[in-house]
């Protein structure tokens, strides 16, 4: 079982770690990547960002190469991501996450990235706890949203951030990030699997990917058995 190494390559191992890395969404990325430039002159006090789109198409990866791009090496101590599993009740958040937020980034860093992934699980409540935390002003904290359906995010919320949308990847770039994926299996996979791949993808990179890593455990299953 020696490829079996490679094989367990995650999801998490296949995140492009720079926005030049995503494919497609190519609105959203060029606009984050003039913010990000601006910010990183000082030209810019940075905003706060809501991204929106289907699940699986590079919201997260986004944030996180964004939030790489404008702290450098600070990205490691200075971004938090909240995602719906933690713990984000009425409480937590007036009593926590809110208050951390009015605080001095640490050690020498900028500023801060708190990022609020699936954000459109949050209640109509617990999104109004949230808004003191995007009133900031000073430069130093910033949110990034994130959510599938824009409409269950509040106009306040909508308002006091810049929106940019994500959408279903094309076939074409689905291709690509598959193309890209594979040679880090050290596998090979017949056009025909990578077509059928492509087509139950439903335009979704994640899909994609979690089909391939499957397909992958397949052959070469197939392969040890054979040998
Ligand atoms: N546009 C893209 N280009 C390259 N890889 C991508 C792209 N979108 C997604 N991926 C791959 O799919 C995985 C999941 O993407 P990501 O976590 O960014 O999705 P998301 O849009 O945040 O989804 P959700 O709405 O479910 O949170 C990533 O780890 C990455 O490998
Ligand atoms: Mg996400």
């Amino acid at each position: 079982m020696e490829s079996s190494g490679r094989l367990r390559l995650s999801l998490e191992d296949l995140r492009p770690a720079t926005l030049d890395g995503i494919v497609e969404q190519a609105g959203a990325i060029a606009r984050l990547d003039r913010i990000a430039r601006a910010v990183t002159a000082g030209r810019l006090l940075p905003p706060n960002l809501l991204f929106h789109g289907p699940p699986g198409v590079g919201k997260t990866t986004a944030a996180r190469a964004y939030a790489r791009a404008i702290l450098g090496e600070a990205w490691e101590f200075s971004f938090h991501q909240l995602d719906a599993s933690d713990d984000r009740s009425l409480e937590v958040l007036r009593g926590r996450i809110v208050p951390q937020t009015r605080t001095a980034p640490i050690r020498n860093a900028a500023l801060r990235i708190f990022f609020f992934d699936e954000a459109d699980a949050l209640t109509a409540e617990e999104q109004g706890a949230l808004r003191p935390a995007l009133e900031g002003g000073d430069g130093t904290t910033v949110m990034i949203l994130a959510c599938n359906r824009l409409n269950r995010i509040a106009e306040p919320i909508q308002s006091r951030c810049t929106v940019l949308e994500f959408g279903p990847v094309s076939e074409a770039g689905i291709r690509r990030i598959l193309a890209d994926a594979i040679p880090k299996l050290g596998i090979r996979i017949e056009d025909a699997t990578v077509q059928s791949v492509v087509t139950r993808s439903n335009h979704s990179p994640r899909e994609a990917i979690r089909l391939l890593l499957e397909e992958a455990a397949f052959v070469s299953l197939d392969s040890t058995e054979r040998t």
